[in-house]
């Protein structure tokens, strides 16, 4: 997607050879209106499948996921890191574990969100080592719903995400995706919705 790129050419930092800092418009402060474009982006790519619902993971993923929800008419279901107090009936719940971060969490839903009779988008800022992804996935397993594709913003291609996804017979649809970051150098590989 031309205008996800030029934003990040325009604001993104790559901070390290691995991680790209985009909190002015994507995880920190948001732009709506590119969310806005991008969830239509991602609704004209999956728009025939029979979507019944997104799904992303608390909390850069909403925004994008929630404008994706809106552009296909489903709802949205956000699957919880933290644990709360009100939800705590039947649950289902996976563990992720997260490189970049070096964090664990128990990924939690509501079973009455999800039922065999939904067929599920998975949408999420960045794509880098496929866990979240992943971990999304076990939970949509567990419900009996059925896996539409995965959606991301931003796929750090140099990580191994995307091979971890599609060789379990998954689509990755990026709008984004990153060949090489170097300090104040950002190289991109020709996005999925470019072909
Ligand atoms: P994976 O899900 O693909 O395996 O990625 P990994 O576990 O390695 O990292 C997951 C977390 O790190 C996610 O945030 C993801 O957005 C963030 N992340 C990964 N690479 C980058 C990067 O280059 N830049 C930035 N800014 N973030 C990155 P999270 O823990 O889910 O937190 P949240 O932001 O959604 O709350």
């Amino acid at each position: 997607m031309k205008l996800l790129e030029e934003r990040i050419l325009a604001e993104g930092k790559a901070v390290s050879e691995e991680i790209l800092k985009v909190d002015s418009f994507i995880n920190h402060q948001v732009d709506p209106v590119l969310m806005q474009q991008i969830g239509e982006a991602f609704a004209a790519h999956f728009k025939d499948r029979g979507i019944t619902k997104v799904v992303t993971i608390e909390s850069s993923g909403i925004a994008p996921a929630q404008m994706t929800a809106l552009a296909l008419g489903v709802p949205l279901v956000i699957f919880k890191k933290q644990p709360s107090r009100v939800l705590n009936d039947n649950l289902r719940q996976t563990v992720v574990t997260s490189f970049t971060k070096g964090t664990s969490y128990e990924l939690t839903l509501a079973q009455d969100f999800l039922t065999e009779e939904d067929h599920v988008l998975i949408i999420d800022d960045f794509l880098a080592n496929g866990e979240a992804a992943t971990g999304c996935i076990r939970l949509l397993r567990l419900s009996h719903a059925t896996v539409a594709g995965v959606g991301v913003l931003i796929e750090k291609s140099f990580q191994p995400g995307r091979e971890k996804l599609t060789e379990q017979g998954h689509e990755v649809y990026a709008l984004a995706r990153i060949g090489r970051l170097e300090k104040d150098r950002i190289e991109f590989l020709p996005a999925d919705d470019a072909h």
